[in-house]
C-alpha cells in the first residue's frame, strides 16, 4: 500500500453514530499520545459530522479529558444524523437534504487540522472513507459500536460493556422467574446481528435464544418452555435480538427514520414474543425491552483497555501514514484494515460457530 508520510502538526478527533460505552478512553489515550508522544495540537469536533459542517470544534488538551476514562458516552458528543453528503438543510420551512461536503472541507481547512481521527460504526466510518475518498482527505477510523458488528475487527469496543449490562439484567429476571413461576423475556439490542443476545444469553443461563441469524417458529419456542415445564421447571428465560424475526415474518420496525445513518429503528420483538408465549402456554409471561441502558454507564476494564489501544493505535496510524484506514483488534494484536474492505461487510454471528453448537448441546433452544 502506498503510504504518504505527512507532516502532521494538528489532528482532529470527531465522535459519530450511537455513544458506546469506552469513547473517552479512546479520546483520552490519543489526545494524550498526540500531545505528549507527538508534541500535536488536537482539535474535538463535537456533535459527530454535524460538528464539521456547523464549524463546532475546540481544542483538546490533557487537561481536557483528565478523568474521563470511566465516563460514558462521549464528551464530544456525537449524532447519527448529519451525514455532510445527504445533510438536513432548512428551506422555506422544509428540510431539504444536500451534498454540504465542500463545507465541511472549508471549516476542516480553516481549522489547520492535518488528519481526521473518526471513531464510528459503520455509518460513520463510510463517510469517513467517502471523506477520503473524494477529498483526500487523512482519515484514520476507529471501530465503535455494542453491536460488534463490524466483520474487520475481532471485537468493538462498547460490545464488552453491553454484554455485561444485559447478563446482568437475565441475573435479575431470573430472580421473579423463580419466585412468581413466571416467563421473562428480556429484549436485548444488536440491530441486524445477535451477538449481545447470544453471549448474554448464554452468560446468563437463558433457555431459549432469539437471533436475527436463526428465524424462529414460535410453536418452537413454546414447546421448549412446556418441555421444562414437564420437568418439573417452573420458570423460563428467553432473550430476544431486537433483530431477531419469525419465519414467516419480518423484524419488528418501531419506527421509519428517514435523516438517521440506520433508517429503520428496531425494536417490539419482545412483546410480539411474550404475548404469543403467553397465549399459547397459558403461563404468565412478562417483557423486559433493555433499551439504551446497554448503551450507558461506565465501561469495563476490557473496554476501558480496548479503546485506549485503539486510540493510541489511531494516532500512531495518523504519523505512520495509513490514511482511508482503520485501527483493529487482531488478537492479541492490533492492526489497520483498509476502510473501504472494514465497511463492506457485516460481522454477523456464524450458524456453524462453536458458540451456537454448544449453545444447542446445553439444551438452549434457539426457536428452530
Ligand atoms: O448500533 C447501536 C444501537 O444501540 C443498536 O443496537 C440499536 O438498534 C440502535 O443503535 C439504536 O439507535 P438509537 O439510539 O438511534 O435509537
Amino acid at each position: 500500500m502506498n503510504r504518504r508520510r505527512l507532516n502532521v502538526k494538528k489532528i482532529g478527533i470527531l465522535t459519530g453514530g450511537g455513544d458506546a460505552p469506552g469513547i473517552n478512553a479512546v479520546i483520552r489515550a490519543a489526545v494524550k499520545v498526540a500531545t505528549g508522544d507527538y508534541g500535536l495540537q488536537v482539535i474535538g469536533v463535537e456533535q459527530g459530522f454535524g460538528g464539521l459542517v456547523e464549524n463546532r470544534m475546540r481544542r483538546l488538551t490533557s487537561k481536557e479529558v483528565r478523568g474521563i476514562l470511566p465516563r460514558g458516552g462521549t464528551i464530544l458528543g456525537t449524532t447519527n444524523r448529519d451525514n455532510p453528503f445527504h445533510y438536513p438543510c432548512r428551506e422555506n420551512g422544509e428540510v431539504v437534504f444536500k451534498d454540504v461536503s465542500a463545507q465541511a472541507m472549508a471549516n476542516i481547512k480553516a481549522s489547520g487540522m492535518n488528519a481526521l481521527i473518526v471513531v464510528g460504526g459503520d455509518g460513520s466510518l463510510k463517510i469517513a472513507n467517502q471523506l477520503y475518498e473524494r477529498y483526500g482527505f487523512p482519515v484514520v477510523g476507529v471501530p465503535k459500536t455494542i453491536d460488534n458488528d463490524l466483520s474487520a475487527t475481532d471485537q468493538t469496543f462498547g460490545f464488552d460493556t453491553a454484554l455485561t449490562t444485559a447478563t446482568e439484567a437475565i441475573d435479575k429476571l431470573h430472580t421473579t422467574a423463580e419466585s412468581h413461576y413466571r416467563i421473562m423475556v428480556l429484549e436485548v439490542m444488536g440491530r441486524y446481528a445477535g451477538w449481545i443476545a447470544l453471549q448474554s444469553g448464554l452468560a446468563g443461563g437463558a433457555d431459549v435464544i432469539l437471533i436475527p441469524e436463526i428465524p424462529f417458529d414460535i410453536n418452537k419456542v413454546c414447546e421448549k418452555i412446556e418441555e421444562r415445564h414437564a420437568k418439573g421447571k417452573a420458570f423460563s428465560i428467553i432473550v430476544v435480538a431486537e433483530g431477531a424475526k419469525p419465519v414467516d415474518g419480518d423484524m419488528v420496525v418501531a419506527k421509519i427514520v428517514k435523516d438517521s445513518f440506520e433508517q429503520i429503528r428496531l425494536g417490539g420483538v419482545g412483546n410480539l414474543v411474550g404475548e404469543q408465549v403467553e397465549k399459547s402456554t397459558g403461563i404468565e409471561t412478562r417483557v423486559t425491552i433493555l433499551g439504551h441502558l446497554q448503551r450507558g454507564g461506565s465501561p469495563t476494564p476490557f473496554d476501558r483497555i480496548l479503546g485506549s489501544r485503539l486510540g493510541a493505535a489511531a494516532v500512531n496510524a495518523v504519523m505512520d501514514g495509513r490514511f482511508g484506514e482503520m485501527v483493529c483488534l487482531r488478537t492479541p494484536h492490533i492492526a489497520t484494515v483498509p476502510l473501504a474492505e472494514a465497511i463492506g461487510e457485516m460481522r454477523r454471528v456464524p450458524l456453524g460457530s462453536d458458540m451456537v453448537r454448544m449453545a444447542r448441546q446445553i439444551g438452549v433452544s434457539f426457536g428452530d
